[in-house]
């Protein structure tokens, strides 16, 4: 008898882990990976193992959300200790790297004094030794760089820490991945491979490509066990087709938070992809099954685990043609490469801009334009908003930019000219600084200062004023965390007061006033532009 061909569960989820813990983006490279380690990871289950309850109550309430807290039904905390242990018995020399780090720190507060740090050197701790620069700012302020190229090659660079792991999922509900580590609850498959193995674009290309059983587990090396199990996430039922666009001029789609997806007939783009699978739901959405089979250009706008999603990133890896994310590579312990941390994930086609760079294509361009703030004033380059032209439309994905400069847009308002639409976030509340790069930070920061330098984003008159600046057309306003489907990275519940709700609101009624399109997103949008000869726009709405 033949072997049926099988296809990928469209609720098939995959979640990329790292010793159990989501893997954002701080988790991938081993200088932040070591941090997140002590200073979040060992902590949190530490107080979990110490006191379940609390934590199962902090869940509950509203005003906690986001924080330490792990989100479990039910105690595990047998199954936490015994994560804890296994952490601490197989990732000593993580351990030791942010000692290390802490270290470094210390050494250059109490002796990098202005004088040359040529005699520290052999001071620097040894886990660290020749994987570092010591380095002073024009102000005399002592520092290091990470040389992460060499520590991607050292031992701190596990990849048998990597998994993913095969779940069904059928509801938004998802623990907040920064707090709550996935705990294998019987049912997932656990594909022990590094993020970079081929087989797993064997496996998520089967999302539209069937294959037999026996071939796919070959190629995943699944023993008989496993291989039941995986026969669980398959079905005998295709896709739909996609049915791509075909007009002379562009489609463009909202796939909820920073997500959208531009076609023309020539080419497609898909800024910071985060996608949902696809099960039943009351709230309509565009899902991985809304995807053309080629994705010419990824554009990533910035390292936050709301914009550079490994999970949707992994399962597009085999159709992305180009992945374009910002310039860095400084060194900042803050501020790891992009480029390095996707080279290690198996993609091969990373192409970087610095600000107000461009990469041209057939009837349209990619630019990098800069990103001001929204990283708590530490120096992160790893940020940029994106002008796509497309068909002679011009579209700016301004994301998490704040316009703490406005001088800025002016500068570049000379160089680009207008914007016909806007996509812009206006998350102005912003979490403290710490709760992201709290880990990373090896001396006390005093609650005023943190609460003071926030990771917020443009307010009304701060987004207005880019509205005026370019004399936008259109204003789309992302929804901010509202689609419930992605609570596990963004993990805010607005309400009508909520500040980035009310400001967003305003800078829709100004637009409007002044005869501008404008609207908060939601769900699902597609708009239809016309070609560039072409005199009006034609628009549907979902
Ligand atoms: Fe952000
Ligand atoms: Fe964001």
């Amino acid at each position: 008898m033949t072997e049926p061909e099988l296809y990928l569960r469209p609720n098939a989820m995959a979640e990329p882990l790292i010793d159990g813990w989501y893997a954002w983006a701080h988790l991938i490279p081993p200088a932040t990976a070591a941090r997140n380690l002590t200073q979040r990871h060992l902590k949190i289950m530490d107080s979990y193992i110490e006191s379940p309850e609390t934590h199962a109550s902090a869940v509950k309430n509203p005003q906690l959300l986001g924080g330490p807290f792990m989100d479990f039904e039910g105690n595990k905390v047998q199954e936490v200790r015994q994560l804890r242990d296994r952490t601490l018995r197989e990732r000593k020399k993580l351990l030791d790297l942010s000692s290390a780090i802490e270290k470094l720190d210390q050494l250059l507060r109490e002796k990098g004094t202005g004088f040359s740090l040529e005699s520290l050197y052999a001071e620097v701790p040894n886990e660290l030794q020749g994987y570092v620069e010591l380095v002073y700012d024009l102000n005399n302020h002592p520092s290091f760089r990470v040389i992460e190229p060499l520590l991607y090659r050292s031992e701190y660079y596990e990849e048998s820490m990597q998994s993913i792991m095969l779940s069904e999922i059928s509801r938004d509900d998802r623990p907040f991945v920064l707090s709550t580590p996935r705990l294998d609850e019987g049912e997932a498959l656990q594909l022990e491979m590094p993020f970079s193995s081929p087989a797993l674009d064997d496996l998520f290309r089967m999302k539209v490509a069937s294959m037999t059983l026996s071939k796919i587990r070959e190629k995943l090396n699944l023993d008989e066990k496993d291989a039941a199990k995986l026969r669980t996430f398959l079905t005998t039922e295709a896709p739909k087709p996609y049915s791509r666009y075909e007009g002379d001029g562009a489609r463009w789609r909202y796939f909820g938070h920073a997500c959208i997806l531009l076609e023309t007939g020539g080419v497609s783009v898909l800024t910071d992809p985060v996608l949902s699978y696809t099960y039943e739901s009351d709230i309509s959405r565009y899902t991985y099954d809304d995807l053309p089979p080629v994705i010419d250009y990824v554009l990533i706008t910035h390292n936050h685990q709301d914009h550079i999603l490994f999970e949707t990133l992994l399962q597009l890896r085999h159709r992305i043609r180009n992945i374009v994310v910002p310039r860095n590579g400084g060194g900042s312990l803050q501020d790891p490469s992009l480029r390095l941390v996707l080279n290690q994930c198996g993609f091969k086609n990373v192409i970087e801009l610095a600000e107000m760079e461009e990469i041209r294509f057939e009837k349209g361009s990619v630019q990098a334009l800069p990103f001001l703030g929204e990283h708590g004033d530490l120096n992160v380059m790893t940020k940029a908003a994106w002008k796509l032209n497309a068909n002679g439309q011009n579209l700016l994905f301004a994301a998490d930019s704040c316009n703490i400069s406005p001088k800025m847009y002016g500068h570049i308002h000379r160089e680009i000219g207008d914007v016909d639409a806007l996509f812009v976030g206006m998350e102005c509340n912003g979490a403290p600084m710490s709760w992201i790069y709290g880990p990373l930070i090896t001396q006390r920061i005093e609650r005023q200062k943190d609460h003071s330098r926030r990771l917020a984003g443009s307010d009304f008159e701060r987004a207005k004023a880019i509205v005026d600046q370019f004399h936008c057309k259109e204003v789309y306003v992302y929804a901010m965390g509202q689609e419930p489907w992605l609570n596990y990275v963004m993990s805010v519940k607005y309400t009508e007061a909520s500040k980035p709700i009310v400001e967003s609101n305003r800078l829709v009624e100004y637009c409007k006033s002044q005869g501008i399109v404008a609207e908060r997103l939601f769900g699902e949008k597609e708009i239809l532009l016309p070609s560039a000869n072409a005199e009006c726009t034609v628009r549907r709405g979902h």
